[in-house]
């Protein structure tokens, strides 16, 4: 998909569509008024016949046009006439697209950046009709025989007035960076297990550093992280046949000696469980345990195509869970990296495992902050469902900063408890801890883990179980939290 930026006043315009914003008393925005006469007669009727009333997100196609460069327009319910919340706007947007899926538009040209949304500035209306564009026009057809797609657009235009054409501009490269990195994250994690192994995550990463000046990847092999004692990590990856991977991405934007950002993906190429099986019904959906590790990849191939000045470390452990006669067993006590033990009470609970090693690891960058993204517990579906990320951590400063970026990026985050009462449930018999806490607050009790290896620096978890894919019909990667993550470098960087 190709994105520019159009200043051509909208009558003079070639378009296969134009769309435009329509609010609840059949007001045109602004942008449709220098539309000549004859196409503006056209609208009202149009309008007047009562087919689109202006509600949010009702949409209706204008197919043909009498003698006009413009061959089709769009018009889009915007609700009452005043400044749209972003929330709405996005849902006019999505509308937008939806409807230009199954038609024959190849350019389509986007007049709602001039249409005001509270607390939001052209740049971000700009990104936003990229991100959202992009969301539309993904499809996963690596493996379908026939790729015809649904949505033919291959050229969107967004228009803007010459006196704001540089906001529009940083808003444009930002979302095509974003826009591409969700979409990387999308890809990987849409790919199915027998495809992406942790081997394959790693030669991506190779891929993607060789891609940006300024990231370099090192990939460590399980003889590597023997010599670090990472006894926990490897404890996973002994039932499977596919070696582990510890991917390091060092991206340098910042100088030297300011202290990195580090990100940690969980990177679970499959998740069956181990000898703790999990039921075969949707197992298939544990392809999706890497989206942590995606979502890495994702942000920091936007964050390097954004030129960011930041230090930014990406951290990805990478393996299978899977039973085997030398898989991990219930009962079976680890020695992490960090000296502490652990004993296995399920062994599907192996996320946590990979993660205390990589976080222990994490240690030797320095790190300003420490975040971490997981597809980590059952349980954060039960209690957030799939609107919200879990969020825990140890530093306010830092839950706070993510909740602000997770606001404007329209990725939403709700943070749990993590006090001390809760690390009760990881009591051991016989280790330093137990890797599972019971049934009750599984989320909370899996950061409380994870807590326990993070004490030398600031952190926070993102628990995605119930944002990075959706089930059903529907079933397809998200690319979250990349929007989130995106929106927390932004900030620090230019915030
Ligand atoms: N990858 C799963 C978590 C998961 C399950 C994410 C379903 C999304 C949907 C994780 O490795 C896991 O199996 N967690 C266990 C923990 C339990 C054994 C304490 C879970 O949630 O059941
Ligand atoms: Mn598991
Ligand atoms: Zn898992």
């Amino acid at each position: 998909m190709e994105y520019v930026l159009e200043t051509t006043p909208v009558n003079t315009l070639h378009t296969d569509c134009l769309i435009i914003g329509v609010y609840k008393d059949l007001q045109l925005t602004h942008s449709a008024t220098s539309l000549n006469e004859n196409i503006l007669n056209i609208i009202n009727k149009v309008l007047a016949r009562g087919d689109n009333n202006g509600e949010l997100a009702c949409t209706l196609l204008i197919n043909a046009l009498p003698d006009s460069s413009i061959e089709r327009i769009l018009l889009v319910g915007l609700g009452d006439q005043k400044a749209l919340s972003s929330k709405n706007f996005r849902k006019a947007l999505q509308a937008v697209f939806l409807s230009l899926k199954k038609t024959q538009v190849k350019l389509a040209t986007c007049t709602l950046a001039d249409v005001d949304v509270c607390d939001s500035d052209r740049q971000w209306k700009t990104r936003q009709i990229i991100e959202i564009a992009n969301d539309t026009a993904y499809q996963f057809t690596t493996y379908k025989s026939n790729k015809d797609v649904d949505f033919n657009v291959d050229k969107i235009t967004v228009t803007a007035p010459e006196s704001e054409l540089a906001l529009a501009q940083l808003g444009l490269s930002q979302g095509i960076a974003i826009a591409d990195g969700i979409n990387l994250t999308k890809l990987l994690s849409d790919l199915p297990g027998n495809i992406c192994t942790p081997t394959y995550l790693a030669e991506q990463a190779i891929a993607l550093g060789s891609q940006y000046d300024k990231l370099s990847i090192n990939v460590l092999e399980e003889a590597d992280m023997e010599q670090l004692g990472m006894g926990a990590l490897l404890s996973v990856s002994r039932g499977s046949r596919q070696p582990a991977k510890l991917i390091t991405l060092d991206y340098q934007g910042g100088d030297k000696n300011v202290k990195p950002i580090v990100l940690i993906g969980k990177g679970l190429t499959f998740d069956a469980g181990g000898i703790s099986l999990k039921p075969g019904l949707g197992m298939d959906e544990m392809k999706y345990d890497m989206c942590g590790g995606a979502t890495v990849l994702g942000t920091l191939k936007a964050a390097a195509e954004m030129q960011l000045p930041l230090n930014i470390i990406g951290l990805i452990p990478s393996s299978e869970n899977l039973p085997d006669g030398d898989a991990n067993k219930p009962g079976d006590i680890l020695i992490s990296m960090s000296g502490k033990t652990i004993e296995v009470l399920n062994t599907d609970a192996e996320g946590r495992l990979l993660l205390c090693d990589t976080l222990t690891y994490a240690e030797r960058f320095n790190p300003d902050v420490v975040i971490d993204m997981a597809t980590l517990t059952g349980a954060c579906l039960v209690a957030l469902g799939r609107v919200p990320s879990g969020l825990l951590g140890n530093c306010d400063a830092l839950c706070n900063d993510l909740i602000a970026a997770s606001e404007v990026a329209n990725d939403s985050l709700w943070r749990l408890p993590l006090w001390e009462e809760y690390q009760e449930q990881l009591k051991s018999n016989f280790a330093d801890l137990a890797n599972i806490g019971g049934k009750d607050a599984g989320t909370i009790t899996a950061a409380c883990f994870l807590s326990q290896f993070a004490e030398k620096f600031n952190w926070a978890h993102l628990d995605i179980a119930g944002t990075a894919w959706r089930t059903g019909q529907n079933k397809g990667a998200t690319g979250r939290p990349v929007p989130l993550l995106t929106q927390y470098l932004l900030n620090r960087a230019y915030g």
